[in-house]
């Protein structure tokens, strides 16, 4: 692990979350996915629009800022009320990925993607492009997470556990491996809810989840973790490509898969679709 440096502050500010972002390895122009927890950090004068600043602030004009806005619109099981039907421009993610995610999305010039549990939300030159298909596969390589990878991302954990990362099931749609499965979603249209079938989600088991935390010691053990302490939290920075590289290796080298799997998986690691 490298690049660790301390950042002491009672509260946390828009210009110390900035000075501690470039200290962990953040440019301008970066594609930067954001995985987040505000109460993480203690205190945030300005709450989550101060770390959205902060992090606008480091990116510049030129870059891309990514979060994930996943709800809950799955099919629910007869016995439930059934699921709030997904609409882009009002469903709300802050169940699953938080009030700076959720804050973010309710900005003006914010794209989001499609998918009904698994969406989006980036601001920056690029942000359409970038939202634009994987509606129905879930880390298809030609929707965002795809390109979240083929465009040389970086994923950022402030103070979120690194189980919380979702490029690694960009390597697992890659290589193929059983852990992804089809569900039934709803989605808001013009003529009022409907259900979609959407694959690749990613709620099967796998190796790296087991013993309670085996992934932050996979990557942590690779060395590609980059990490500063600011007030009560940790900012973590990997690079997208070391997140497949390392989980490809890691899954490779898992007894559970057939051979076929492991020579997927192993050209998976380096080759991109
Ligand atoms: C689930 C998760 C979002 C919960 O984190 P959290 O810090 O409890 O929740 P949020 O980020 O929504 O922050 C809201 C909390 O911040 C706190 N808060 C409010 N204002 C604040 C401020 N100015 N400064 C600091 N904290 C503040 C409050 O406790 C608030 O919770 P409350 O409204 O229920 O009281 C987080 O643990 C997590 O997993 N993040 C990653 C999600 C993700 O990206 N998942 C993708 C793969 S599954």
């Amino acid at each position: 692990m490298d690049g660790i440096r301390q950042t002491t502050r009672s509260t946390a500010t828009r210009d110390g979350i900035a000075e501690a972002l470039r200290a962990l390895g953040v440019w301008p122009g970066d594609v930067l996915l954001v995985h987040s927890s505000l109460s993480s950090f203690g205190r945030v004068d300005g709450g989550p629009d101060a770390v959205i600043d902060a992090l606008l602030d480091v990116l510049g004009p030129d870059g891309l800022l990514v979060m994930p806005t996943f709800t809950n619109c799955r099919v629910a099981p007869a016995t439930t009320s059934p699921a709030e039907p997904y609409d882009p421009a009002t469903t709300s993610c802050r169940d699953r990925t938080g009030i700076i995610p959720d804050t973010f999305r309710r900005r003006n010039g914010v794209k989001r993607s499609l998918h009904p549990t698994h969406s989006v939300a980036a601001c920056g030159p690029r942000a359409d492009e970038f939202v634009a298909g994987g509606e129905r596969r879930t880390f298809d390589p030609a929707g965002p997470f795809g390109r979240f990878v083929r465009w040389n991302g970086k994923a950022l954990f402030l103070g979120a556990r690194l189980g919380a990362n979702t490029t690694m099931h960009v390597a697992e749609d890659w290589m193929g491996l059983p852990f992804l499965t089809r569900e039934k979603a709803r989605v808001q249209t013009e003529s009022g809810p409907a259900e979609v079938v959407v694959t690749g989600q990613p709620s099967g088991c796998r190796s790296y989840y087991g013993g309670g935390g085996v992934v932050a010691d996979v990557f942590e053990r690779a060395g590609i973790i980059r990490q500063v302490s600011l007030n009560e939290t940790v900012l973590r920075l990997l690079s997208a490509r070391e997140i497949i590289r390392v989980t490809c290796e890691h899954e490779s080298a898992s007894r559970a898969l057939s051979s076929a799997a492991k020579r997927r998986t192993i050209s998976a690691g380096t080759d991109w679709p």
